[in-house]
């Protein structure tokens, strides 16, 4: 060790720091002395190491990877990276819990967020979506009072089952993917063993000009592995990182995790005739109606090397896309194109794109102009504003997609006027088998543990309405829970 040869430690300017150990003080008891700027440069760059956690899907792990074309769809899409059968593109996956903060215990029950940025040669394409093919809320407007509940009381500073369960009882639209929540796929072990949904719709569109709606599924090649929740307790007991862990080390021994990538695809016209709104989030399409076409696999191959710099850094949004790909009517996807290049440059700063992980393999030539930070502006030019005769970029009509009709009067439209919001959960709670139910049944009964009769009492109405046997079940395991902590109690009340 002793004979390697050590470059010069430097301050961030490039001069030599004569001294790491000891500050320079008057005298060996000081005090010290302000012109020790090396001094004073640590402790400032060590007060800047922060910037704000994501609001939502704090807590998360990422590795970068490929997927590869397996099957021939551009008959639906001109987007380029589906160009040819083989054809590779690189990619960045992040993937998450959703209510905890940075330093959250992994193996909670939550939904899981499921992120992937390909990097294409026409540009950045992001999927933002979730291990779920359905969401909460169907219109973003409820989106901020939704995660209220998920996050901490004002008051108390701790999760509260109560907020949760009043916020759930009074949206009956949030009923099929609380069932999901609850179920076994609420609580995946690791990363590696769940699926990945863009859950809503969005658009495919080919060279003919032809519109198609598309939803995407990643069906995880390990398997599905999920945790019980007192497997979870012991987990977390031992190691608050095992998703990030489980991920990090599968890929550095080379046990490489795969999804296989497939579309469900529904001719345009179609959206007019579904029973159901196919742009609502909270709903899936039948697979007997819209069967799973497969594209591609992905493959995650490489960690990070810095986990800051490229994953906590990385900013997905989905509203980046690429030609050939659109997005749909669906009201929270629209709302979510706001938010997330919102979110980045208040989170990371103006020019987040320009960092390593973000930044697109292809050539970005836009307009924008300064701004903290710029340090990759174009050199030399005198076209640096649009229309010019300097040779400046300009925009491609092939990007535009076709036209979309649309019609209505601007209201403030009641999402869940009419809606059928027990149907498709109610086919889901029907495909559990007895245990599945039982640990159904029980971690409702759980996470509903000091919640007021009146609030679970409203959301037991939602239950019936879904299946009278979920009402039942979730009733006996609440009753079976009180009776035990009756029983635990009583040696207490005993010596009291
Ligand atoms: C992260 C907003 C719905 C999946 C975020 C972030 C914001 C946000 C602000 C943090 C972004 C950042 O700082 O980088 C919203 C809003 C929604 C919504 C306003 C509805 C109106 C959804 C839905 C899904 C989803 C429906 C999945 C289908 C994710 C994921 C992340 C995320 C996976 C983490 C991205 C990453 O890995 O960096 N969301 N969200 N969100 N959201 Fe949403």
């Amino acid at each position: 060790m002793s004979d390697i040869v050590r470059p010069t430690l430097t301050t961030t300017a490039g001069a030599p720091v004569p001294d790491n150990q000891n500050s320079l003080s008057a005298g060996p008891r000081g005090p010290l002395l302000l012109q020790n700027y090396q001094l004073l440069e640590k402790l400032a760059h060590q007060n800047r190491e922060r910037i704000p956690e994501r609001v939502v899907h704090a807590k998360g792990s990422g590795a970068y990877g490929t997927f590869t074309v397996t099957n021939d769809i551009s008959r639906y899409t001109k987007a380029s990276l589906f160009g040819a059968v083989g054809k590779t593109t690189d990619l960045l996956a992040r993937f998450s819990t959703v209510a905890g903060e940075r330093g959250a215990a992994d193996a909670e029950r939550d939904v899981r967020g499921f992120s992937v940025k390909f990097y294409t040669d026409d540009g950045n394409w992001d999927l933002v979506g979730n291990n779920t093919p359905v969401f909460f809320i169907r219109d973003p407007m409820k989106f901020p009072d939704f995660i209220r509940t998920q996050k901490r009381h004002p008051r108390t500073n701790m999760r509260s089952p109560t907020a949760m369960w009043d916020y759930w009882s009074l949206s009956p639209e949030s009923l099929h993917q609380v069932a999901i929540l609850m179920s076994d796929r609420g609580l995946p072990q690791g990363y590696r063993f769940m699926n990945g949904y863009g859950s809503h719709t969005f658009s495919f569109w080919n060279d003919a000009g032809e519109r198609f709606w598309v939803k995407f599924h990643f069906k995880s090649m390990q398997g599905h592995r999920h945790w019980t929740n007192a497997e979870a307790n012991a987990v977390i007991a031992e190691d608050r990182e095992s998703a990030q862990r489980d991920l990090y080390e599968a890929i550095e021994r080379g046990a490489f995790p795969r999804w296989r990538v497939c579309v469900q695809i529904m001719p345009e016209e179609d959206a007019l005739k579904t029973p159901y709104n196919p742009f609502d989030l909270t709903k899936v399409w039948p697979h007997a109606d819209y069967p799973l076409i497969e594209v591609g696999v992905m493959e995650l191959n490489r960690n990070p090397e810095h986990y800051f710099a490229e994953i906590e850094q990385s900013s997905f949004s989905p509203s980046n896309i690429v030609p050939g790909i659109g997005f749909s009517p669906d009201k929270v996807l629209q709302g979510r194109l706001f938010a997330y290049a919102d979110a980045h440059r208040y989170r990371v700063g103006t020019h987040y794109e320009a960092l390593p992980v973000n930044r697109p393999r292809v050539a970005v030539q836009s307009y924008h102009a300064d701004g903290p930070m710029r340090f990759d502006a174009p050199r030399g030019t005198d076209a640096y504003y649009e229309p010019n005769s300097f040779g400046g970029p300009v925009e491609a009509p092939s990007a535009k997609e076709p036209p979309l009709r649309i019609d209505g009067d601007a209201d403030y439209y009641d999402h869940r006027a009419g809606n059928d919001d027990y149907t498709q959960p109610r086919k889901l709670f029907r495909m559990f088998d007895a245990a599945q139910r039982q640990r159904f049944f029980d971690n409702i009964a759980g996470a509903m543990q000091g919640v007021p009769e009146a609030i679970i009492e409203r959301q037991m109405t939602h239950f019936r309405l879904a299946d009278p046997a979920w009402e039942a079940g979730v009733r006996d395991s609440l009753a079976r829970m009180k009776a035990d902590a009756g029983q635990e109690s009583s040696p207490l009340q005993a010596a009291e």
